[in-house]
């Protein structure tokens, strides 16, 4: 399956996708890395990395947020683009583009959802008290944050954690759940049934 990356900044996740779509048997390649910031780290990784890459920069359309999706939706279909990957995508989406991709469009976000929905994740973890975070693999819905469910990784809160060594153990299992969670929807085991995800796999 052919796999669109959209990011906004460094790329750590869209780092850790191109790596497992190396694998031969990897059921989906990384055929594009779309940036919506010129400026966007990533998009130099991905260069170095042999992926073609496009940017559309949000600012150039004021405002208008179809309008924008609209030209992103124009570059993945010229691209034959299969599967959406939002990694560090940091743009809400109008309905257009996540009824356009309905099912095939997937995000990662630094909490175990329904937890912790928006931005400032880590923080609000440790404010709360939890003991256990982590993230969360998602199909991508009309609300923010608020799709099926793919796959979940979870981690430790220590006692002497601060939002950056949090986020730092966050990431890494970011880096490990979304591969995995991409393979899924990539091969067809990840079914949905009643907006709950079956995968298959005990640990997804
Ligand atoms: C990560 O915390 C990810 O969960 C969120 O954006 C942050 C940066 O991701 N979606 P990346 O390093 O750009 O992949």
């Amino acid at each position: 399956k052919r796999v669109a990356v959209l990011i906004s900044g460094r790329g750590s996740n869209m780092n850790s996708l191109i790596s497992a779509a190396m694998h031969p048997d990897y059921p989906a390649e990384i055929a594009l890395v779309l940036a919506n910031k010129p400026d966007a780290g990533g998009l130099a990784k991905a260069e170095e990395m042999g992926i073609p890459t496009a940017v559309v920069d949000h600012r150039d359309y004021k405002g208008d947020r179809e309008a924008f999706e609209r030209a992103v939706d124009e570059i993945l279909r010229t691209a034959k683009i299969e599967i959406v990957a939002l990694a560090g995508f940091m743009r809400l989406l109008t309905p257009f583009l996540v009824n356009a991709w309905k099912d095939r469009m997937l995000n990662i976000h630094p909490a175990l959802l329904p937890s912790f929905k928006g931005l400032a994740t880590h923080e609000r973890a440790l404010d709360e008290g939890v003991k256990i975070h982590g993230a969360t693999v998602h199909f991508v819905s009309a609300e923010m944050d608020d799709g099926p469910i793919i796959a979940q990784g979870a981690v430790p809160v220590l006692d002497d954690d601060t939002p950056a060594t949090l986020a730092a153990r966050v990431l890494s299992v970011e880096h490990q759940i979304y591969p995995k969670a991409l393979a899924l929807v990539a091969s067809g085991k990840a079914r949905l049934r009643d907006q709950r995800v079956a995968t298959g796999a005990a640990d997804a």
